[in-house]
């Protein structure tokens, strides 16, 4: 019978790191004999490193194709054959991010074509129009014969589709084929010219068409197109990208259908929609730019947006829950004006914060530092020299044998959260690409207010779109939805009608989902919810401030300037916990609360500082009943992941100097396999893995 801990031995987490074995061929490596020789000394120092995945392939078309129709796909077989005679799993990426320059000479309607109509040329990646049939037909082509090929090898775990998609500004382009689906979409959306006209407002300036195939797409124009249009376009451009990767994924479904399918996907910067992005694919897999953060609450909200694209139907290679980091930086970027080196342990504190919020598998991106190409200052986890005697590959070598010992502890595990964050694309588009009452307002900023409150004081978020299920979370804040859908405006009723409490602010609810203002007072249908209304705001220059006079039940521990945006509000019922201090709206509501069916409403009307934020969150915590995971000093980072009875606690020194943590009840240290009592130092970018389970 196998004993407990010869079971654990076998459950172990996906470590691994995304390499380019072209990349280590003669003349670059390897000898004139034996081109491909350096591939076996890489396998043994990625096994020494407890490697167990690989990520291969994503940008190899132009290999696999040299000429059209000539595949040699044998090259990546033989680097397969090596990783799994070492035991070492494989995930391949479709290579349709680097289309070879053959397909753009043959096929240059392909190449994407600007805002002013000009094209985008080859010779780099990502130039192809996402509404290309050539493109598609092409991409069907390569996947399958790729699929065909190795898709049956014993080390293939998962598929990555194509890489970065929509990066490098890629999610529009403004071809002929572009436009032909953009007529067609609008044909769907709307299916007479009548209700086009109609719900896009394209009276105003006399801009109304008789025909679909007239409305424009949103090309450089002498002023700003209808706004109605550009949140139309930027969905429709969504809807493409989405369409794209929806199509490889059914492919190789269909293909091979016991492998799951996923993307790397960044921190919501793309414009495309990222949660119908994640419904395409079996689990989420993101980009961690995360040596270059210096907040650690900007980078943990990031790792809960992405941990929150996908709440369920996840399948990962090895079945658990949670998402990938699979390209979780090894050391410095190559992107920014100075890309300083990250600090020893900075790159294990990252690793183990990723964790900690739920991954599940983690890739160091890049395994060696290439000798070619445009990334070649790109920090690796070998150097150029490759002789693994280097600070980052001894590091990486020690994160590998700490998530092995944790791996049995955390399988099963997950992050659960009381609070959620909502946020939704469309509004976050319409925020940045249509005019604005002010350009001082930043949405991520207000985003991470928010977000840093919850987060300072231990307390785990979920982020989610306004049209999920709420029920489970105890408050759910939505700040700034400006453009806010009549049946989204609903849920958020019944999710406090049935007993939740929502916080709303100014710039919520000014237009709705066709881009129309309301003529019933703002919020825009949420009026009786908050038992109020907005009747004007005042958007303030930078640098000038009002100011918020608390009273009662919400207790400020200092003196909360109100910024960026005034509304003035008039009660109707609600009740009024703030009131602005000065101007001629002083007096006036500044912060209300009213009680709408089992459940409350909350809304602020203006922006403040930090602190601010952190007393609201003192504030929901008694009205909510929401407890802080751990108390520990500030400065210390605390997630947990938990399964039945089992909590694991991670806590993680951002700082400099060492914490003193005092231990009140004795807890197992997983990392160390220590019992902790009393006052122990967290050190100066430490990581305490810790829980109250018996250690096995
Ligand atoms: C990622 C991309 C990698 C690499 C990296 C550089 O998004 O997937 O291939 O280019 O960016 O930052």
């Amino acid at each position: 019978m196998l004993s407990a801990a010869t079971f654990h031995f076998h459950i172990r987490m996906y470590f691994g790191v995304d390499y380019y074995p072209e990349h280590w061929v003669w003349p670059y490596a390897g000898t004139c004999e034996e081109p491909e020789a350096r591939w076996k000394r890489d396998v043994e120092l990625m096994t020494e490193a407890g490697v167990n995945v690989v990520r291969m392939g994503e940008f190899a078309w132009g290999l696999y194709e040299p000429e059209e129709g000539k595949f040699d796909f044998e090259w990546m077989r033989r680097a397969m054959n090596l990783f799994q005679s070492a035991g070492i799993k494989v995930v391949l990426g479709t290579p349709t991010a680097a289309p070879p320059v053959w397909l753009a000479k043959k096929h240059p309607e392909i190449l994407p074509l600007d805002e002013r109509g000009l094209k985008k040329y080859e010779g780099t990646r990502r130039a192809y129009c996402l509404n290309s049939d050539v493109y598609w037909d092409y991409t069907r082509r390569i996947v399958k014969a790729l699929a065909g090929a190795l898709g049956t090898h014993p080390s293939l775990i998962a598929w990555q589709i194509d890489n970065g998609l929509g990066g490098h500004f890629t999610e529009a382009s403004f071809n002929e084929e572009s436009r032909r689906d953009w007529i067609q979409w609008l044909k769907a959306k709307y299916e007479t010219v009548e209700r086009l006209n109609n719900f896009m407002g394209t009276r105003f300036w006399a801009q109304g068409v008789t025909r679909f195939e007239d409305v424009p797409m949103p090309m450089a124009a002498p002023t700003v197109h209808n706004p109605a249009l550009v949140v139309d376009w930027m969905r429709f451009c969504s809807d493409t990208i989405v369409a794209y990767a929806r199509m490889q994924a059914d492919l190789l479904h269909e293909l091979t259908p016991n492998l799951p399918v996923t993307q790397n996907l960044r921190a919501l910067t793309r414009k495309f929609d990222h949660f119908d992005m994640a419904e395409v694919i079996d689990f989420v897999s993101v980009d961690s730019n995360a040596t270059v953060k210096t907040k650690s609450s900007e980078n943990a909200c990031e790792i809960d947006m992405m941990r929150s694209l996908k709440k369920a139907g996840i399948r990962t290679p090895d079945g658990d829950t949670g998402f990938w980091a699979i390209e979780q930086k090894a050391n410095n970027v190559d992107w920014q004006d100075v890309n300083s080196l990250v600090r020893p342990g900075v790159v294990r504190m990252f690793t183990h914060q990723l964790v900690s919020r739920g991954a599940t598998g983690v890739l160091y991106f890049l395994w060696r530092k290439p000798r070619i190409g445009s990334e070649k200052f790109y920090g690796g986890v070998l150097s150029h020299d490759g002789h693994a005697k280097n600070r980052v590959y001894q590091e990486i070598k020690e994160v590998g044998r700490e998530l092995a010992r944790l791996a049995p502890l955390l399988k099963g595990t997950r992050v659960v959260a009381d609070a959620c964050i909502l946020i939704s694309h469309e509004n976050d588009w319409n925020l940045s690409s249509v005019k604005q009452p002010t350009r001082a307002f930043r949405q991520r900023d207000h985003v991470q207010l928010f977000y840093n409150a919850f987060h300072d004081r231990n307390i785990p978020v979920d982020f989610a779109r306004p049209t999920e299920d709420l029920s489970r979370y105890k408050v759910v804040v939505a700040p700034s939805l400006q453009l806010l859908a009549g049946g989204e405006a609903d849920l958020l009723k019944l999710y406090v009608q049935n007993g939740g409490t929502l916080v709303a602010t100014f710039n919520t609810g000014l237009v709705d989902e066709h881009h129309i203002a309301p003529d019933t007072g703002y919020p825009h249908d949420l009026t009786d919810l908050f038992g109020m209304e907005v009747l004007e705001f005042d958007p303030l220059p930078l640098g000038e401030e009002n100011h918020i006079t608390l009273k009662g039940q919400f207790s400020a521990s200092q003196m909360h300037p109100a910024k960026i945006w005034c509304d003035i509000i008039e009660a109707k019922g609600c009740q009024v916990v703030g009131t602005f201090a000065k101007d001629f709206y002083a007096g006036r509501p500044a912060v209300t609360l009213n009680s709408f069916g089992e459940g409350r409403a909350i809304y602020i009307g203006t922006m403040s500082h930090q602190f601010f934020y952190n007393d609201l969150v003192v504030w929901l915590r008694q009205l909510c009943g929401i407890n802080p995971l751990l108390k520990v000093p500030d400065q210390v980072e605390v997630s947990m992941r938990q399964k039945d009875g089992t909590k694991v606690f991670f806590l993680i020194n951002h700082q400099n100097s060492p914490v003193r943590i005092p231990f009140l009840k004795p807890m197992h240290d997983a990392l160390t396999g220590r019992t902790l009592t009393g006052n122990q130092d967290l050190p100066p970018h430490g990581v305490m893995v810790i829980s109250e389970e018996t250690p096995v």
